[in-house]
């Protein structure tokens, strides 16, 4: 499977194409995790805000620190929360731009699997949080068939490209997530499966959103006109309308949560 750089440099483009998939995962991991009111977090990996919005909606933050490398993801979080008690910066995972035990909650939504190195990554999100403080994720489960554009990648495999999957798609899988919240020291590490579903009016409507999706416009460039378009009937034929037209994709992520011992 190879890697390949993927980078988010529209947010308006990500909303359509991954933002609402974000929104829907974020509601069930959110049921799941259900934290307490008024925490300070940080969200890693904050994109173009569409989880910072739900975290603010749903969980009453006094206050909520989003980074991510992507200036343009974060020009979109900004007009989307630009009266809310969020802040977002530029940085890495990696090397988080913050002080240590700042927050007493970190979380990546659909990063993980982008981090290069993930076990830095948590041990970031670890130095970060207070003493006792939480440590989660979720993440698509990308190796077992549980991203939304599964067919998509699928079927242009089968055309003969490579997949386009992030570097670290191995850290998201269930037991590598448990493995790697125990080795980071955190306790009380908990996994839990999300499995979502969001319905498209009819097919068109799915292929606009797919086709906004992080380099699959270059990709659908090399196959030319011809495969692009032999690519679009296959997804056709795969994805089964119902009766009204609509498509529902099925998709599955992965969550984990623990705390900072203390
Ligand atoms: C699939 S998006 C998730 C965005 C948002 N959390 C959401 O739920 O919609 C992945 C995000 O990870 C960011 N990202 C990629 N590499 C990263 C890194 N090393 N550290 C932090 N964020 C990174 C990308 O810029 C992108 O905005």
């Amino acid at each position: 499977m190879a890697a390949e750089t993927i980078t988010f440099d529209d947010g308006a483009a990500y909303e359509e194409f991954m933002g609402k998939w974000s929104l829907l995962a974020g509601q069930a991991f959110l049921e799941w995790l259900s934290p307490a009111s008024g925490l300070r977090w940080v969200d890693v990996g904050c994109g173009n805000g569409a989880f910072t919005e739900l975290l603010l909606q749903r969980c009453a933050p006094t206050e909520v620190q989003g980074v991510d490398p992507s200036e343009e993801q974060l020009a979109f979080a900004r007009r989307r929360l630009a009266r809310a008690p969020a802040t977002f910066r530029v940085g890495d995972a990696m090397a988080l731009p913050y002080a240590d035990g700042q927050f007493d909650a970190a979380v990546m939504a659909l990063v993980i699997f982008f981090v290069p190195e993930p076990a830095r990554g948590i041990a970031e999100m670890v130095r970060v949080v207070r003493p006792g403080g939480g440590v989660c994720a979720y993440a698509w489960d990308i190796l077992g068939g549980g991203f939304p554009y599964f067919a998509l990648q699928d079927e242009m495999a089968k055309l003969g490209q490579q997949p386009l999957w992030p570097p670290s798609v191995a850290a998201a899988r269930m037991d590598a997530l448990r493995q790697s919240w125990t080795d980071a020291g955190l306790v009380d590490v908990e996994t839990h499966e999300i499995a979502v579903e969001r319905t498209h009016a009819d097919f068109e409507a799915f292929w606009a959103a797919a086709r906004k999706g992080p380099r699959i416009a270059p990709r659908l460039s090399e196959l030319g006109a011809g495969g692009a378009d032999v690519l679009k009937e296959r997804l056709r034929e795969r994805l089964v309308a119902a009766a009204d037209g609509s498509i529902t994709i099925e998709a599955r992520a992965n969550a984990v949560r623990g705390r900072r011992p203390g």
